[in-house]
């Protein structure tokens, strides 16, 4: 297994809508693996493989060591919300702009399908950080980040911190 080098805006792929996995042979494999030791080296509790330079629809998530409840590690191909339900506003962050927090609203509870590595179909039903991982994932394979879930002025701001840190090195 090896650790990937996480992209960082503005990396134009960030911004691009992945593809859909179209199959689970060993290359892909070997991403999943790769993409879950980079999200643990992070440390991350999510990882898209846009993230990663990879155009493709397939995320993993791992909450359990923010949260209380123990869910284990999820690995999503394909994944799409079928439902969702409330909303609800909570802090949020990326590997993909690191050093920045905000406050992003989202459905309290979604439920996702997909296909799991083996490539069977799974239904995955979230709340809490979990609804917001999913959420915050599926986000990244439609070119999305958190600072496109904010206001403009909020955004206004976080450019011009972040010309300002190009500037400082
Ligand atoms: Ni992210």
């Amino acid at each position: 297994m090896a650790l990937l080098e996480i992209k960082k805006y503005p990396e134009k792929i960030l911004k691009e809508k992945a593809a859909p996995v179209e199959s689970i042979d060993g290359k892909l494999q070997r991403l999943i693996d790769d993409m879950v030791n980079t999200m643990y080296a992070a440390p991350g509790v999510g990882l898209a493989a846009p993230q990663v330079g990879v155009s493709k629809r397939l995320i993993v998530i791992d909450v359990s060591m923010k949260e209380e409840e123990k869910t284990p590690l999820i690995v999503l191909i394909n994944p799409e919300i079928i439902e969702e339900e409330g909303i609800v506003e909570d802090e949020e962050g990326c590997l993909s702009l690191p050093q920045y927090i905000t406050t992003v609203k989202r459905a309290e509870r979604v439920v996702v399908k997909g296909f799991n590595r083996e490539g069977n179909p799974i239904e995955i039903e979230g709340t809490g950080l979990l609804s917001r991982a999913l959420q915050h994932e599926i986000d990244h394979l439609n070119g999305i980040l958190i600072i496109d879930r904010i206001s403009p002025i909020k955004r206004e701001f976080f450019k011009k911190r972040f010309k300002k840190s190009l500037v400082r090195g």
